[in-house]
């Protein structure tokens, strides 16, 4: 028994493929390269047959990053594991992923196989992904609901085929704690090989029990735990990475594990995968969430006061928050810039500091003093290369006794023309949208808008989340900061067009 729990995260794949959270090429790298100073040991980077996008993604990840292992996830079938291994193949340590569904109910309606055939493509895709890659993970999924001795005689199989990790996930979130860790230390039993292997755990959170489940594993003899950023993933999401994390450090005493997490990074982690997809967590989400350090009420604060750990059992510093610093301003050179945004975690290259340099001096021109939480704004305006459409310009008239009217300017990278576009509309932001929409095409529908102050004051910078539908299942969200709040809700609805447009053409391509 080592002492020791290996934490796989699938931000990028159980996480990327639930609604809102789609990311596109550069984003995800972005994601990934943070998980990489997160200290995490396993990047499940995508499910590469999913789409030529989804396979470019994690190619790009697993050429790009060096000390995690890179997974690709593949059903067991030839053409995934074939095409997952391509996507892997020159990452330092390469992993392939592969699944088949083991219950009652996805032998009999997904799949419409007998058990012996389960068995049998479960060989077949993991002896053919352990002739291509030496990492192989297996997972019977939905194993939470499937007979326990079907699930020994899957997994003795998938051993002898070559499997190095068994995952076991309750696909469904139907198991209790005490279920799933009795269901893991039965399968530690009774696999004739366990020992040979790592058993994982991946815990959906359908009734609220994915960190409770993953850590019962863990107490039964789980070596490795899958989770998520923020606890995103298919429905209501997978375990959440901060909380298994910190409950393992926290409560060293109890569980006994070490993980290789760099805790400091944690905050910043889950911030960054809510600023790419406008996806914020809930004010009492435990660890990251905006109260969870939060002391409100008089009684507590005066405990704190006396006592930090009166009411606090981990420290703000623990998961990486620190106070917001007040460092740049108007005078700032480039190099002050550069060197904050290193502090930060920040690697750009001159190009890119040329660009973030612009922005930060029309910002500066607008605002006194630029907090930490300006600059990731500033960090965020997104990488727009691969946009359709460019923003140009606006301008906009309001009042009482006017209809409000935007003009809008936009360039197609394309053609390279610019379009400029006027219109009435119930508001300012109303008229800019109406006016995107005439020039790009139609997006799909507006769903969410939210706006946010990063720092507090009249010149803060609003921060517009926005997230737009289309067909009624393909959510595409948009997000952009500005001193001006039109202007970053311009910015931030024409970042979900483009992504939208270039899903709609993506659809049309294939
Ligand atoms: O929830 C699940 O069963 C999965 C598998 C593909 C591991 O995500
Ligand atoms: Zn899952």
């Amino acid at each position: 028994m080592t002492h020791y729990v290996k934490i796989f995260d699938t931000t990028l794949r159980d996480g990327e493929q639930s609604p809102g959270f789609s990311m596109n090429r550069s984003e995800k790298i972005r994601l990934a390269r943070q998980l990489e100073n997160l200290g995490v040991d396993v990047i499940e980077a995508g499910f590469p047959a999913a789409s030529p996008d989804d396979f470019e993604s994690v190619r790009q990840i697993a050429q790009t990053l060096t000390k995690p292992e890179i997974c690709g996830l593949a059903r067991a079938m030839e053409t995934d594991i074939k095409t997952t291994w391509d996507a892997i193949k020159e990452a330092q340590k390469p992993r392939i992923h592969t699944f088949i569904g083991t219950s009652p109910l996805h032998r009999e309606y997904k799949l419409k196989k007998t058990p012996d055939q389960i068995v049998e493509m479960a060989v077949k895709g993991v002896s053919l992904a352990k002739s291509l890659c030496d990492r192989v993970d297996f997972s019977p999924e939905d194993a939470g609901r499937t007979e326990r001795d079907f699930l020994v005689r899957i997994i003795d199989a998938a051993i002898e085929a070559g499997a190095d990790t068994i995952n076991i996930p309750d696909t469904v979130g139907y198991l209790s704690p005490d279920e799933f860790g009795d269901l893991i230390k039965h399968l530690i039993k009774e696999v004739k090989y366990s020992d040979k292997v790592i058993f994982a755990t991946h815990c959906h959170n359908d009734l609220g029990m994915a960190t409770a489940n993953s850590l019962a594993g863990v107490k039964n003899g789980a070596r490795q735990i899958e989770c998520t950023i923020n606890g995103c993933g298919e429905r209501a999401g997978n375990a959440s990475l901060e909380e298994v994390v910190m409950a393992l450090k926290t409560r060293h005493d109890f569980y006994g594990f070490d993980t290789g997490i760099e805790t400091t990074e944690l905050f910043q982690t889950s911030q960054l995968l809510q600023q790419i997809t406008g996806q914020k967590v809930q004010s009492n989400k435990a660890i990251v969430g905006r109260n969870a350090f939060a002391h409100e009420a008089g009684i507590h604060q005066h405990g704190i006061l006396a006592n930090r750990e009166t009411y606090e059992i981990m420290t703000p510093e623990s998961i990486g928050v620190a106070k917001t610093e007040l460092v740049l301003g108007k005078h700032s050179g480039r190099a002050a810039l550069a060197d904050r945004l290193k502090k930060l975690g920040y690697t750009i290259n001159d190009d890119q500091l040329n660009d973030v340099f612009e922005s930060f001096k029309r910002l500066a021109d607008s605002k006194k003093d630029i907090s930490d939480g300006d600059l990731d704004v500033l960090m965020f305006e997104g990488n727009t290369e691969l946009d359709e459409w460019q923003f140009v310009s606006f301008s906009t008239q309001s009042g009482e006794e006017i209809l409000s009217s935007a003009t809008i300017t936009l360039k197609n990278s394309i053609t390279g023309e610019n379009h400029t576009q006027t219109l009435t509309g119930d508001g300012m932001v109303d008229a800019a949208y109406g006016c995107i929409k005439s020039i790009c095409g139609d997006p799909g529908n507006l769903t969410e808008f939210t706006m946010d102050s990063v720092t507090a004051g009249i010149d803060a910078q609003a921060v517009v989340n926005v997230r737009i539908e289309h067909d009624g299942a393909f959510v595409f969200s948009g997000r952009a900061g500005d001193t001006d709040i039109v202007r970053a809700s311009i910015l931030a609805y024409l970042e979900a067009v483009n992504k939208s447009l270039r899903y709609q053409q993506r659809i049309e391509e294939v």
